[in-house]
């Protein structure tokens, strides 16, 4: 479970910009969440709070019983890496590795990279890659690359993936591999996710909405 209370991110600058502007809401575990709204709304801002990868201005978020804000850079590190999954719009793949060796980085990261080989082949194979182990990411398409990611992702064995728009350079049916992975990863895995969509279609694939404007929840609804 996640609490967020009056969570607030204001960039620095000669003019600050106010990006959240008090945020409180609850995530249950295994729950998947659609993160909608225009562009500048604050979606990726929210994400990299939740996900620990900024500090917020202010505000608090609880994940299960750890006050996550309280933690120390190094433990915050380890929580990220054990805890915590995330794919991006583009995919962020080491170009010198193969998939294989791409999934097994934060494996690698925790000095465990050895014995994760195997749960590495695995997640590879749940999302359709067992044959292309061994290819670089300039060999795999742009779908093929991104389900490369989301094996990455859940090769610590996080409790909550973000997805920051991740079909956004992808077409349709790569969209929908994507889109079938993450439905199938939370009903089977009982995965929380949270991912940002500009698709209301496929925002609506998702249990709830959560939607931004300007900082702030302007819907939040169970659909
Ligand atoms: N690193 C940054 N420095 C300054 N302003 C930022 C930064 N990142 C985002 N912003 C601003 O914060 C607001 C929210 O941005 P963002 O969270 O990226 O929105 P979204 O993901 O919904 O498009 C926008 O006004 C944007 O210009
Ligand atoms: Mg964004």
């Amino acid at each position: 479970m996640i609490t967020v209370k009056n969570l607030k991110k204001t960039y620095p600058g000669k003019v600050p910009t106010p990006a959240l502007k008090g945020l409180s809401f609850i995530v249950q575990s295994g729950e998947f969440i659609a993160l909608t709204g225009r562009s500048g709304s604050g979606k990726s801002t929210l994400l990299h709070q939740l996900g620990l990868l900024d500090n917020p201005t202010e505000g608090n978020i609880m994940i299960d019983q750890t006050d996550v804000l309280a933690l120390s850079d190094t433990k915050k590190t380890f929580y990220r890496l054990t805890s915590l999954g995330y794919v991006f719009q583009e995919y962020a793949l080491v170009a010198e590795f193969t998939a294989l060796e791409n999934v097994l980085l934060p494996a690698m990261a925790l000095g465990n990279h050895n014995d994760q080989k195997e749960r590495a082949k695995e997640l590879l194979s749940l999302v359709g890659l067992e044959e292309r182990l061994n290819y670089y990411p300039n060999e795999l398409s742009g779908g093929q690359q991104q389900r490369v990611a989301i094996a990455r992702a859940l090769i610590n064995h996080p409790k909550i993936l973000f997805a920051d728009e991740p079909t956004a350079n992808l077409d349709t049916a790569s969209s929908k591999t994507v889109l079938d992975i993450f439905l199938k990863l939370n009903k089977e895995e009982k995965l929380t996710i949270i991912m940002v969509t500009h698709e209301p279609d496929y925002a609506k694939l998702a249990q709830r909405n959560i939607e931004l404007l300007d900082g702030l929840i302007i819907k939040d609804k169970k659909q």
